[in-house]
């Protein structure tokens, strides 16, 4: 059974949206094997993205993901990453389909609500990255 890692962003938790976010997941049959709400630094979020360190972006979605607490998680289901992603719709809620998660809850392409793992390898190293296998039941 595959595991993803998940995390409701800091608009939507300063939103208060993270049951309506979770109900999402567990509608579509994902299971919440482990949570936490944490506060990034400028350095745990800048190592976290850190593939998209040369992207314009950069330090806007850095400085976005530390503004407020986050709530980070694993998924658990038959093909968590793809589902999650699914439930997540488009990067860019503008094109993000009807009932997803940023369809519904997104205020833009850089605050969209939710962030997932887009690969096994990624969902592995992001999963590792905030937890330890003592928060990891089975
Ligand atoms: P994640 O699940 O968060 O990784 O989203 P994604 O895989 O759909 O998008 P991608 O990995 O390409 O980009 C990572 C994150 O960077 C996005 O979720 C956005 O929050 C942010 N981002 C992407 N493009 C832009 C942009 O053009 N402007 C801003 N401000 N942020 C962006
Ligand atoms: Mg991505």
């Amino acid at each position: 059974i595959e595991r993803t890692l998940s995390i409701i962003k800091p608009d939507a938790t300063k939103r208060n949206l993270t049951g309506k976010i979770n109900a999402k997941f567990e509608d579509a049959g994902l299971r919440i094997v482990a949570q936490k709400r944490i506060r990034l630094t400028l350095d745990q979020a800048g190592q976290f993205y850190a593939e998209h360190k040369e992207r314009p972006f950069y330090g806007e979605l850095t400085e976005f993901m530390t503004s407020e607490p986050v709530v980070v998680q694993v998924l658990e289901g038959e093909g968590a990453i793809l589902k999650n992603r699914e439930v997540m719709g488009a990067t860019n809620p503008a094109n993000a389909d009807e009932g997803t998660i940023r369809k519904e809850f997104a205020l833009s392409v850089g605050e969209n609500s939710v962030h997932g793992s887009d690969s096994p390898e990624a969902a592995a190293r992001e999963i590792a990255f905030f937890f330890s296998g003592l928060e990891l039941v089975g």
